[in-house]
């Protein structure tokens, strides 16, 4: 009796407490018979009406509250930065594209923390838009073309990786997941980075990664954690492609896949030079809402990755249905600017329904902002893309990336980025 009482009235003060938290008792929204909280009202109540009030107020309090509370604090653009062309072949792919390697040294020194940018553009196009993307095996992953740099990175144990270094086994492992060919044909320049150049994908105490250069940023509850880290890197990335005079840099679309998709929604959202973002099966800490808890909860991806998120996101676990906040806001920081967010039916760990009703949470702020959102009112079914400023679809299969979630996001770049 007495450990049942004592564990309601444990989970009561939990329960205030998180609501004290967030100083927004009331507002709500409601999303397919799902409470979560009102992306348009702020913590101390008062409601937004006006895009002068979102822009203003309402999107640097969230931006705020999930740098402290979630992804943790960011450094800038690195002032000491530099880049250096190693490769630049202009009969890559057939002929139909240019290819660029390019090191970018963080601190400007060859011997510091320092990522490759593969970079493919079109040659039939000046002033190519771009999509930009990290990737999971390293940059000869993602094609067969023996020229891209082998990465000497560390990896973690998969196929064709020795004593953590990737051997010429891995090359054009992920070629599937980036069909080239097509994207430069659709005119687009590609450009991708290994994420374990930025910072390698275990809990290594921040040592490793980008991390070690911002001492500053570490031991605190709002650390500079990894999701934070591989965001950074592909705004990084764009600081290249502004001094690439083939690219056209304010045309430049973010993408990322799964933990990377977690990624380009938060570059999305930070960095506002981004005038598209894509999320494939982003899942957790990505677009699904924590609010559904089928899936990933946050005491798992706390758990098993421990260095994806800040110290301060680790007082949410367990407290998934009951959050001050979800992923619909994180979203909504991206608004006006066009976001896809895609998800497989098979994908049970990132619940895809889940994904759907995190774009659909973040359709007020779009429609404040005088845009048409997501049309769709109900989960699509599949194959079937609701395209507004925010689309989204649902197609057969499980994790990964496709030649129809490509031909999909192609056709919404088309949309909103071609000349
Ligand atoms: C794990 C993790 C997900 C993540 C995925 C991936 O499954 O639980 O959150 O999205 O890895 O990156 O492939």
């Amino acid at each position: 009796m007495i450990s049942k009482k004592y564990h309601r009235t444990c989970s009561i003060t939990l329960l205030l407490l998180v609501f004290l938290l967030a100083g927004n008792v009331s507002a709500q929204q409601m999303v397919n018979g799902i409470t979560i909280p009102d992306v348009l009202t702020m913590n101390n109540g008062t409601k937004v009406t006006t895009a002068k009030q979102w822009k203003t107020q309402r999107r640097p309090e969230l931006i705020k509250f999930f740098k402290k509370e979630m992804y943790g604090q960011s450094p800038g653009k690195p002032a000491d930065m530099t880049f250096k062309v190693f490769d630049n072949e202009s009969k890559a792919l057939n002929g139909k594209a240019t290819r660029k390697q390019i090191t970018v040294y963080f601190n400007g020194k060859e011997d510091g923390p320092q990522m490759d940018i593969l970079l493919y553009i079109p040659n039939n196009i000046k002033h190519a838009p771009a999509i930009v993307g990290l990737n999971f095996d390293g940059n000869q992953s993602v094609n067969l073309d023996p020229a891209i740099k082998m990465s000497t990175s560390w990896f973690d144990k998969t196929k064709g990786v020795v004593n953590n270094r990737a051997t010429e086994a891995t090359r054009g492992i992920d070629a599937g997941q980036w069909p080239l060919a097509m994207i430069i044909d659709k005119g687009y320049a590609v450009a991708t980075v290994y994420r374990g150049d930025i910072d390698p994908d275990f809990d290594d105490g921040f040592k490793n990664g980008v991390q070690a250069l911002y001492p500053e940023l570490q031991n605190r509850g709002d650390n500079f954690a990894t999701v934070a880290a591989w965001a950074w890197g592909l705004s990084r990335i764009l600081d290249y492609l502004e001094t690439d005079k083939a690219i056209d840099a304010k045309r430049v679309a973010v993408f990322g896949f799964s933990r990377l998709g977690k990624a380009a929604l938060w570059a999305g959202a930070t960095d506002e030079r981004f005038p598209l973002v894509i999320s494939n099966e982003s899942g957790a800490g990505g677009a699904k809402l924590f609010h559904y808890t089928s899936g990933e909860r946050i005491t798992r991806i706390c758990s098993k990755f421990p260095h994806w998120f800040c110290g301060n996101f680790k007082k949410y676990m367990g407290l998934d249905s009951i959050l001050p906040f979800d992923q619909h806001m994180m979203i909504s920081l991206i608004a006006p600017r066009p976001v896809y967010v895609a998800s497989a039916k098979d994908d049970t760990n990132s619940n895809p329904e889940a994904e759907f009703w995190g774009a659909k949470g973040a359709d007020p702020v779009y429609r404040l902002l005088g845009t048409n959102g997501l049309p769709a009112t109900t989960w699509p079914a599949l194959n079937t893309p609701s395209v507004g400023r925010i689309a989204y679809h649902v197609r057969p299969g499980g994790h990964n990336v496709t030649d129809y979630d490509w031909i999909q996001y192609l056709n919404f770049a088309d949309k909103y980025l071609k000349k």
